[in-house]
């Protein structure tokens, strides 16, 4: 099939800043028409205003992607709206900054539910001939198993693939720079500098 993004209807999460934000306005660029959802309503709306003023077709819906019936209300209103749904960016996430030692329960709970079980959900209204992108599988938030149930949409005509953004200067790793501050006494910025090699 045509894998190019003209034409094509793309869902990202996490599309109101960063990465995810980022990653919209290209496929916008490119001719796709971008359904937008992230928890964040303001932000979104700005987002959708961005891309419709490239050109494209955008509609948006705020959801928290750890839900399942979110996500799938989510996928109707941009099949409804767009009329399709052919890939979707799973790029809606969390980070924490903790000493192993102090990591409770609700923190696993909250990070693998929003970091793996919403590319569950967005794997089930997948039809055959969809393009799948799923976020890094990484062994610190998402199961193993959970990579290698991708190959079985393959059969299928889904496409799944995996983008490894390494260091982003997002909101995420201002947040992730002020823990490392809080917790090593490194001055503001430090830690963000040393990663990125700048
Ligand atoms: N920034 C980096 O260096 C980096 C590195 C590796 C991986 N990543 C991953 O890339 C993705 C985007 O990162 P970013 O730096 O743009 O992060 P960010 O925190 O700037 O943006 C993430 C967006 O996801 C949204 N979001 C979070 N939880 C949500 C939920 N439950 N439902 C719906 N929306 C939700 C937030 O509201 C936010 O708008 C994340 O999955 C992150 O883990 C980022």
């Amino acid at each position: 099939m045509d894998t190019q993004p003209k034409g094509r209807v793309v869902l990202v999460t996490g599309a109101s800043q960063g990465i995810g934000r980022a990653i919209a306005l290209r496929l916008a660029r490119d001719g796709a028409k971008v359904g937008l959802v992230d928890l964040k309503e303001e932000k979104l709306a700005e987002v959708k205003k961005e891309v419709e003023a490239l050109g494209a077709s955008a509609t948006s819906f705020v959801a928290d992607v750890s839900k399942r019936d979110e996500v799938f209300a989510a996928v109707h209103q941009v099949e409804r709206e767009l009329g399709g749904f052919h890939a979707i960016v799973n790029n809606a996430g969390v980070a924490q900054v903790k000493p192993l030692a102090d990591v409770l329960p609700e923190d696993m709970d909250r990070i693998f539910r929003v970091n793996a079980d919403s590319v569950v959900w967005a794997f089930k209204p997948l039809r055959p001939s969809s393009r799948l992108g799923a976020s890094k599988v990484r062994s610190s938030t998402h199961p193993p198993p959970l990579a290698t149930k991708a190959c079985q949409y393959a059969s299928a005509g889904i496409t799944v693939n995996a983008y490894c953004p390494g260091i982003v200067g997002t909101d995420m790793w201002v947040e992730i720079d002020e823990r490392f501050s809080q917790l090593t006494g490194a001055p503001k910025g430090e830690t963000y500098r040393k990663y990125v090699g700048v």
